[in-house]
């Protein structure tokens, strides 16, 4: 806390931003991944399916362990030193969760830690609001869209499977199309397989990463580099390829991703500023337990997307966006705590400008307050919203991928 807070001083002279630790806090946001969980597909050791005993893609009991650690480090930063009442006013709060059961098992886990317990020793759960998958483009965003993949055809040389109008093979197309992510996945495996991944079988990437901090799993020995480092940068690029983020860049993609949650989370410091000091309704804590793939598109929409060091995010990663009052008015504050054993890092942004007015500009070309268009079949012509629960099913593509990767290309 304290050298960054020198090195702001001392940089104060030439770009003018001064902060202090003492500057009111009036507003936290959290936008946070799930916590552990099993593999989308497949398993990497002959013990896991017991270990990870409720299936894949479902939280262990390690992550309910994890987001609860999690929400205590949350409980001192923003519980204990009065912040936020620690009996849990309910208006004070705001927990917004995707509805795919790990998320919202997760935030349940996490949001008990954050309160003290009641009299009779029960957690106080707070409410948590979620919305079905399929209406839900805040926090489960739609990945298998049709439209805003050209790019990504091009860089990769991706087959373009358009057909030449035969009814019956329309449906058959429509999936190839749909899968442009996957085909990509497999480009990237194929041409930027990290050296010491090439001992591990390429459909059980995913799951070693998935595996690695389970202290009941012992990977073998020699997938363990793979784990800690080749695999977790495979699957960052590819992260940032289904977001349109980072050296992906794409304004649709990352529009779909998070350009909702960026609108949201900039309206709520407004609604905050605007709220005067008798009366506020607007709550104090707000959190957003979502997927990895929209932690990173915010990440890189808010300019810390560095922080993650070209690794894929851990279990628990959270971005968190204090709105403080300082000399200069209304700033925001961003950090990173990417999973329950990392403490929270600063971004560089008050280092360069994080008054409100500056992190509006820097975003407002991504964040958007309208669905993003996604095209789900060829021949629609009406802008659709709607879409089909793909979360569950884009990590899944993995399990075709052992087949992809042999046959397809
Ligand atoms: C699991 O694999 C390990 C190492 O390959 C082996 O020693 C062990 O006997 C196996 N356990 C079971 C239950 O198959
Ligand atoms: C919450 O619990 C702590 C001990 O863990 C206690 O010191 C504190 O007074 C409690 N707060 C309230 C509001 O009951
Ligand atoms: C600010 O407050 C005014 C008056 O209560 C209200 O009309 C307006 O919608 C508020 N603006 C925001 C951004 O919440
Ligand atoms: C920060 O950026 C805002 C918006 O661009 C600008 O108005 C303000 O002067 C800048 N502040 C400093 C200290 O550079």
């Amino acid at each position: 806390m304290l050298p960054l807070l020198f090195l702001s001083l001392s940089l104060g002279s030439i770009i003018a931003f001064d902060r202090s630790p003492d500057d009111q806090l009036l507003l936290v946001q959290v936008v946070i991944r799930h916590a552990d969980r099993a593999s989308m597909h497949g398993f990497a050791t002959n013990i896991s399916e017991e270990i990870f005993f409720r299936g894949n893609g479902e939280l262990s009991d390690d992550g309910i362990e994890n987001a609860f650690k999690q929400g205590l480090d949350y409980r001192e930063r923003y519980v204990k030193t009065g912040f936020i009442d620690e009996r849990m006013i309910t208006n004070q709060i705001s927990i917004r969760s995707s509805s795919v059961p790990r998320v919202l098992m997760s935030a349940a886990s996490f949001t008990s830690a954050l309160f003290n317990k009641t009299d009779g020793g029960m957690g106080r759960i707070p409410p948590i609001f979620t919305k079905d998958s399929e209406e839900d483009p805040l926090l489960v965003p739609p990945l298998d869209c049709l439209n805003g993949w050209e790019d990504v055809v091009k860089k990769y040389n991706l087959p373009f499977s358009k057909n030449a109008g035969k009814k019956s093979a329309k449906s058959a197309s429509t999936m190839r199309k749909s899968r442009k992510h996957a085909q990509a996945l497999v480009v990237l495996m194929k041409t930027e397989m990290p050296e010491e991944c090439k001992v591990v079988p390429p459909e059980l990437l995913e799951a070693i990463v998935a595996e690695l901090p389970n202290p009941h799993i012992n990977l073998p020995p020699e997938w363990i580099p793979c784990a800690e480092n080749g695999a977790k940068k495979l699957l960052f690029k590819y992260m940032e390829l289904l977001a349109g983020a980072g050296e992906e860049f794409n304004l649709q993609r990352l529009q779909r991703t998070a350009g909702l949650l960026t609108a949201t989370l900039l309206d709520n410091m407004a609604a905050m500023l605007n709220c005067t000091s008798s009366e506020c309704d607007e709550p104090k804590l707000r959190v957003y337990y979502t997927h990895d793939i929209n932690v990173l598109a915010s990440a890189f929409i808010f300019d810390a997307i560095h922080l993650y060091q070209n690794k894929t995010p851990a279990f628990s990663s959270s971005l968190v966006f204090e709105l403080r009052n300082g000399k200069f008015g209304p700033y925001v504050n961003i950090l990173l705590k990417n999973g329950v054993s990392a403490p929270f890092v600063e971004s560089d942004r008050c280092q360069k400008n994080c008054t409100l007015d500056a992190v509006v500009e820097l975003t407002k070309s991504y964040s958007i307050r309208e669905p993003a268009w996604c095209q789900l079949s060829e021949d629609e012509v009406e802008p659709s919203t709607k879409r089909s629960p793909v979360l569950q099913s884009f990590l899944s593509l993995l399990s075709t991928l052992s087949l992809l990767y042999f046959y397809h290309l």
